[in-house]
């Protein structure tokens, strides 16, 4: 399988703590790759780094054989990259449409698309995720299950072959958690996205994903299939015990 994405040697420091140390690793195009570790183990600092919204101190990042290292969100946005935050980042006062018609807008190299079809590609996008209903609802008042759809939706509208997810379940009632992890999977087939998923909730990922990485203390401690890694006796030390089934 080809790389999608080839992570070396990246670190990241905040005054004196390490957040990320050395971490390299491949992301396969097509594969869904779940990304796993204790709080502040360093997950969301790796997503900001290979998405561009913090610049690793050292490593190297490429997409499709492309060095992205130096270069800025909104530039690997028109390569491909797209990401969903862990706390929902809403314009507020924006209603759910004319948010999703914007990002549809911000993917896109050229700015040659008029925003009206924009708005058009975005009714789209609400309707993938269900949120046709709320397309005039600003989006200060929407529920937080729907503040996060409103998110895969904007982040779906950038047209992204790599999707990073920070934690969509954290927040939903197991109702909502399964409607969103059936629309994750479902966009990944219907747009053939690569999705890098950080997840607490192990079930998803060991149904979700066809690899998974573990990190401790910003260092690799485990990569292999599922199976593989929830019997990894770093990873239940470091992370999972070993009660995790139980997780419903
Ligand atoms: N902007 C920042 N400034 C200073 N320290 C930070 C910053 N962002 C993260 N850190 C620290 O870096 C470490 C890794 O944090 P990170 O948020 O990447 O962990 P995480 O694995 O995403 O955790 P969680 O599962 O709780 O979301 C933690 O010690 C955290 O406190
Ligand atoms: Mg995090």
């Amino acid at each position: 399988m080809a790389e999608i994405m080839k992570v070396s040697n990246i670190s990241k420091n905040f005054g004196g703590i390490v957040a990320v140390s050395e971490l390299s690793f491949d992301i396969y195009e097509g594969e869904t790759l779940g990304f796993i570790g204790p709080n502040g183990a360093g997950k969301s600092t790796v997503v900001n780094m290979l998405s561009g919204y913090l610049e690793a101190d050292s490593g190297k990042i490429e997409m499709d054989g492309v060095d992205i290292t130096k270069k800025k969100p909104h530039e690997r946005a028109h390569m491909g990259l797209s990401r969903t935050y862990q706390i929902p980042r809403p314009f507020p006062e924006l209603t759910a449409l004319t948010s999703v018609a914007a990002s549809a807008l911000s993917g896109k190299k050229r700015y040659n698309q008029s925003f009206e079809d924009a708005l058009v590609e975005a009714t789209h996008y609400l309707e993938f995720v269900g949120l046709f209903s709320k397309r005039s609802i600003l989006a200060r008042d929407l529920t937080f299950f729907e503040l996060r759809m409103l998110e895969l939706a904007r982040a779906l509208a950038t047209t992204p072959k790599l999707l990073f997810i920070d934690e969509v379940m954290a927040g939903l009632n197991p109702g909502e958690a399964k409607d969103a992890v059936r629309l994750i999977e479902q966009a990944k087939g219907d747009f053939g996205i690569t999705i890098f998923w950080i997840e607490h909730v192990m079930a998803v990922l060991m149904e979700a994903a066809d690899r998974i990485i573990a990190i401790d203390h910003g260092e690799k401690i485990a990569e292999g299939t599922p199976q593989e890694v929830v019997n990894n006796e770093s990873v239940i030390e470091a992370y999972l015990g070993r009660g995790w089934k139980t997780y419903a």
